[in-house]
C-alpha cells in the first residue's frame, strides 16, 4: 500500500532496532482517510471470503478495523484486555503474553458475539510476535467460528509471528512489512 507505506518513511520513529513509533497515524493521533483506504484495501485482499464478524484487539487495531467492518458492513468485535465484571462463564478468555512489555493479559469477548456459523477476519494494527493474533484466532475457534485470516497493518517481518502464524495455518496478509529497522531506518521486504 503506497501511501502507507510513504507514512511509515514520512512520520515513522525508530526506537532502537524493534519498535517503530506511529503516534501521528496510527497509535495515538489517528489519520481516518488512510484508515479507510486500509479497510477497502483488507476487503480487496479478503475478497470473496465470505466474512461475518470482524475481531480485534482493544485499543489500536480498532480504527483499522472498524474501517473493514462498515465496508462490509459486518459487525467489529474488539476483545478487551480489562477484566470485566461480567460472569466467567459468560466470556471466552485467552491469556496474552507480550514479549515488548513483558507481560500477560488476559484478553475476553462475550459469548454472545461470536458463533460456530462465523467466519471471522482478525485485524490488528502490528505484528510482532503474533501472541495477540495467536489469543484471538484461539477465541475464535472456542466459539467453533472459522479464522478466514489475519489482516495486519504493519508487519514486523525480522521478528517471528508471521512464520510461526503462517505454520501454525493462517493466512496473514500484511499492508506493510518491514525488513528490519537497524541504524535507525525503516527498511521494507523486497
Ligand atoms: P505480538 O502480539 O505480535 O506478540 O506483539 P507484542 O506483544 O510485542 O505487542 C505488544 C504491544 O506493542 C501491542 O500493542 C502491539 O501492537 C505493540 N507493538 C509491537 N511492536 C510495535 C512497534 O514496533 N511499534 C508500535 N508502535 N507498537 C508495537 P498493545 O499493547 O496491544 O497496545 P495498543 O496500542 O493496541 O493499545
Ligand atoms: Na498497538
Ligand atoms: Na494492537
Amino acid at each position: 500500500m503506497k501511501l502507507l507505506k510513504e507514512k511509515v518513511m514520512n512520520e515513522g520513529i525508530v526506537l532502537g532496532e524493534q519498535v517503530l513509533k506511529v503516534d501521528s497515524f496510527l497509535n495515538h493521533q489517528m489519520d481516518p482517510m488512510l484508515m479507510s483506504e486500509i479497510g477497502s484495501e483488507f476487503v480487496r485482499r479478503f475478497a470473496g471470503e465470505e466474512i461475518t464478524k470482524i475481531l480485534t484487539i482493544e485499543s489500536s487495531g480498532i480504527a483499522p478495523a472498524i474501517m473493514t467492518a462498515l465496508e462490509l458492513r459486518v459487525p467489529m468485535i474488539f476483545a478487551r484486555k480489562n477484566k470485566s465484571l461480567t460472569l466467567r462463564e459468560d466470556i471466552f478468555v485467552e491469556k496474552v503474553y507480550s514479549f515488548t512489555k513483558r507481560e500477560t493479559n488476559e484478553i475476553t469477548v462475550s459469548k454472545k458475539f461470536l458463533g460456530a456459523n462465523d467466519r471471522v477476519l482478525i485485524i490488528d494494527d502490528f505484528l510482532a510476535n503474533g501472541e495477540a493474533a495467536f489469543g484471538l484466532a484461539r477465541i475464535a475457534e472456542q466459539a467453533g467460528a472459522s479464522v478466514v485470516g489475519i489482516g495486519i497493518v504493519i508487519e514486523k517481518s525480522f521478528q517471528p509471528g508471521a512464520k510461526l502464524l503462517q505454520e501454525a495455518g493462517y493466512r496473514v496478509d500484511s499492508l506493510v512489512r518491514i525488513a528490519s529497522l537497524d541504524n535507525g531506518t525503516v527498511t521494507f521486504v523486497e
